[in-house]
């Protein structure tokens, strides 16, 4: 009997130390990849603990993202998840910088929040606002959570990364005390999504990413254009998601069949995993089939090539370290787990 239990116990905690603390950076929108990310995790329940969702502005302001956040979690009956809105918005960007930047440089691809209302919190549809109201400390709380497990919290970072990087200034020393960062952002040898230069999350608060890549984290992972663009899904895809009916991927049909990328009205649509690519990763990173070490940091000059990836002069950042950048990926593999997730019946 003993015996047993010590073989339980031994047992829980190796299940424990497995599994990784996640702090969740994100600037969802109605589900979209980030959303998707989201509910990967929070099903994988023995590999992967996340400790608390921070909102951070970029698809849409942090409300709506709140809002948005913790419809999906009611949905997945995980109302209990800590949200905190963070920053209100970028360091330096604004709305203005983008509109004067199409009057002088050219129409922009997508500017997310910059186009909408920061007041308006809308519900999801055939939804009423949800009575949860977010926390408002997203930057201590990432301060805290790291200081509370040092070493061990990898910050999954999935929107612009202001609020990470108004933590590292605020608390330099939590640098070194992080595990990991793995991100989507950042363009390489592939044209922006925002810009002709830039990707989209980079684009949206250049300084902060400057921040981030010129910062000491240990590990730094990313998933930039360069793998996300290899991890398309086409209207085939989305409907053996869709022919599952459960209540989130009926908010998956909503979102990607009528919103972005409207396979519903446009058949011809592709979407991209992106952010649901990042968080594959902590589930199965051997779905990546190619990285490389770089020194990276990002063009935070406003101009054409604002939010661009570039190389990084190491004698301005002694200490930054090098990031793991994804190159290449088995498709099948992830998007298979990628379904799995998404149409599981809980
Ligand atoms: O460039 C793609 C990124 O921009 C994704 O994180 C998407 O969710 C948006 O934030
Ligand atoms: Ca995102």
């Amino acid at each position: 009997m003993w015996r047993l239990l010590a073989v339980f116990l031994v047992l829980v905690g190796l299940l424990g130390a497995a599994r990784d603390t996640v702090l969740f950076d994100t600037d969802s929108g109605l589900f979209g990849d980030d959303g998707a990310a989201l509910v990967m995790l929070l099903r994988s329940p023995a590999q992967v603990a996340v400790q608390a969702i921070s909102i951070v502005p970029g698809n849409v302001w942090a409300p709506q993202g709140a809002e948005y956040m913790f419809h999906i979690l009611s949905l997945l009956k995980r109302a209990q998840t800590t949200v905190a809105m963070g920053a209100d918005g970028p360091l330096i960007h604004t709305a203005a910088m983008a509109r004067e930047s199409e009057r002088r440089w050219g129409a922009l691809s997508y500017i997310g929040a910059f186009a909408q209302d920061a007041a308006a919190v809308i519900p999801a549809p055939g939804s009423k606002l949800s009575a949860r109201k977010p926390r408002h400390d997203a930057v201590n709380l990432l301060i805290s959570e790291i200081e509370r497990h040092p070493g061990e919290v990898t910050i999954l970072a999935l929107g612009p990364m202001t609020n990470i990087a108004l933590a590292l200034r605020l608390k330099p020393e939590i640098e070194t005390k992080i595990k990991r960062i793995v991100f989507m952002g950042g363009n390489i040898r592939v044209a922006g999504n925002a810009s002709n230069a830039a990707e989209f999350n980079f684009w949206f608060d250049p300084e902060a990413a400057r921040i981030v890549l010129r910062s000491r984290i240990p590990l730094k992972t990313m998933f930039g254009l360069d793998i996300c663009n290899l991890a398309r899904i086409r209207k085939p895809e989305f409907d053996q998601i869709a022919a599952v009916r459960t209540p989130l991927t009926e908010l998956f049909r909503e979102d990607l069949g009528n919103r972005y990328p409207a396979f519903l009205k446009k058949p011809d649509a592709t979407g991209y995993l992106w952010d649901s690519l990042a968080a594959a990763y902590l589930l199965d990173p051997d779905f990546v089939t190619r990285s490389e070490s770089r020194y990276l940091d990002v063009q935070t000059s406003w101009g054409q090539f604002y939010g661009s990836t570039v190389p990084l002069d190491r004698r301005v950042a002694p200490e930054a370290t090098p990031v793991t950048v994804m190159f290449a990926l088995d498709f099948k593999r992830v998007f298979a787990l990628y379904k799995d997730r998404l149409t599981r019946l809980d």
